[in-house]
Parts: C-alpha cells; sequence; structure tokens
C-alpha cells in the first residue's frame, strides 16, 4: 500500500508507465498495457498525452487491452469505454489503432462467448500484460467482476449488481438506463498481468479499500485476491487510506 496525495498518484503512475513503454521501446519489443476507464485514471491519462507531446514519448509499439464494456453498448455511444478511451487518451497520442483493443458491448449475444475467448487468446498472443491499471468500485469490484467472481474466472459477460448500477445512474440520467450487463477481464486475466495498480481516492472508498486489503481473499470483494499477486500495489490518498 502506498498513500499519497491524489495528484501524487497520477504522476507517479504515468512515470511508471513511461518507463515500461521507454525500456520495451528501447528493447525493441511492444509494451502492453492494461487499462482501466472511470474518473479515476484521467489524470494519468493527461500526463501521458503531456509526456508524448512534451518529451516525445512513443507509443507506436504500445498494445493495449481494457478491462470492460458494458453489453449492449455501442462504441460511438457517450457511455461507451470505447468512446472514453480514444477520448481521453487514445486519439491525443501515436498509438496504431490496430494495437487497442476492448471488449465489444456490440455484437450480438450469440458472438460473446467467442469473442471473449478471442480476447482472452489475443492478450496471450501479445504476450500477456506487462502493468495493469486498475480502479475500484463500490462492490469491490476489479474491471466488473462483480461479488461472485471467483478467481480462476475470465473474460466474460455477466449481470452487474445493483450497487454497481446506481453508482453508474447520474451518468446515465437515471438507473433505468444502466445497461444491466457487462463484458469484464476475469480476476484470473487480471492476476496474469505481471505488474497491477490499484488506484483509490476519495472517502467514499475507504471501506471498501479496508476490505480489500485487509479482508480474506473472497469472491464476494475480487480485490481481495490482489493480496496473492506478487507485484501489486494499491495506490490510495489519505481519504481512501483513512480505514486501515
Ligand atoms: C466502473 C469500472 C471500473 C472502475 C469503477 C470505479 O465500475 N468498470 O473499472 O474502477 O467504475 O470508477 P471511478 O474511478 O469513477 O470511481
Amino acid at each position: 500500500v502506498q498513500i499519497l496525495e491524489h495528484d501524487q498518484i497520477a504522476s507517479t503512475l504515468a512515470a511508471r508507465i513511461a518507463q515500461i513503454i521507454r525500456t520495451a521501446n528501447s528493447e525493441g519489443r511492444a509494451a502492453v498495457l492494461g487499462l482501466a476507464t472511470g474518473s479515476t485514471p484521467i489524470g494519468i491519462y493527461r500526463q501521458l498525452i503531456r509526456m508524448h507531446r512534451e518529451e516525445g514519448l512513443d507509443f507506436s509499439n504500445v498494445v493495449t487491452f481494457n478491462l470492460d464494456e458494458y453489453y449492449p453498448m455501442a462504441p460511438d455511444s457517450i457511455h461507451s469505454y470505447h468512446r472514453y478511451m480514444w477520448e481521453n487518451l487514445f486519439e491525443h497520442i501515436n498509438i496504431p489503432r490496430e494495437n487497442v483493443h476492448l471488449p465489444r458491448g456490440d455484437l450480438p449475444r450469440d458472438q460473446v462467448e467467442a469473442h471473449c475467448e478471442g480476447y482472452e487468446q489475443a492478450i496471450r498472443d501479445a504476450g500477456g500484460i506487462d502493468f495493469q491499471l486498475l480502479g475500484i468500485g463500490k462492490t469491490g469490484h476489479i474491471g466488473f467482476n462483480e461479488p461472485g467472481s471467483g478467481v480462476e474466472s475470465r473474460t466474460r459477460l455477466l449481470p452487474l449488481d445493483t450497487v454497481t448500477r446506481r453508482d453508474a445512474a447520474a451518468d446515465f440520467f437515471g438507473e433505468d438506463n444502466v445497461p444491466t450487463e457487462a463484458i469484464t477481464m476475469g480476476v484470473a486475466s487480471i492476476l496474469d498481468a505481471r505488474e497491477i495498480a490499484l488506484i483509490a481516492t476519495g472517502e467514499h472508498k475507504a471501506r471498501v479499500i479496508r476490505r480489500a486489503v485487509e479482508g480474506e481473499p473472497d469472491p464476494d470483494v475480487a480485490a481481495t485476491y490482489l493480496q496473492s499477486h506478487p507485484d501489486a500495489t494499491f495506490y490510495l490518498d489519505p481519504a481512501a487510506a483513512a480505514e486501515l
């Protein structure tokens, strides 16, 4: 656990990601990043964009895999994580379009399972994830691994928890408009990453952070499984760490 001020968390993690990219570039291989959405990573993405513009940080050999997407969800919807990622990061850096991967929320239901298997295969083909960024939801979910998500879970379609849908209600102008399902990388897909950083800021995260950091590993709080990972760090501001 690292406790830092909010803006220090963003600069620390942006610097770490930049270092991973530069090392991979100098070794002539791709840097594979696992990325997250939500309000928490925005500061990191801003700093990465600044480093691209001012320091020439080169994303041409970066490959990304996002954690999740609502289902159903059109990629151009204002609520989609596709759109979030392009607007908040990808369109401002020199990442090739074909290097970007997000679960697709726009496929017919009978194609979703094959798509999820293909997503796992694409991660393996890329050589696995070097660095995985995570936020945390009120239910303790990482990605959209809601209560009941086991340590062996892989990329799949699953129903969203009522608490999660209520949390997203403001973004969707009402809870009834929040999709009832999502596609998410599983707990096992996340734990396969070589290095993991979970970020949580604000007092509204304090309770779930205590469970995630101090609770027994438990499918009811997927973030508890990070405790068993050899290189996972919780980056918390003092408010989110208040109940530890
Ligand atoms: C959503 C996302 C999560 C994210 C969480 C917290 O549920 N699927 O990946 O961590 O929201 O979002 P925020 O960072 O806005 O608190």
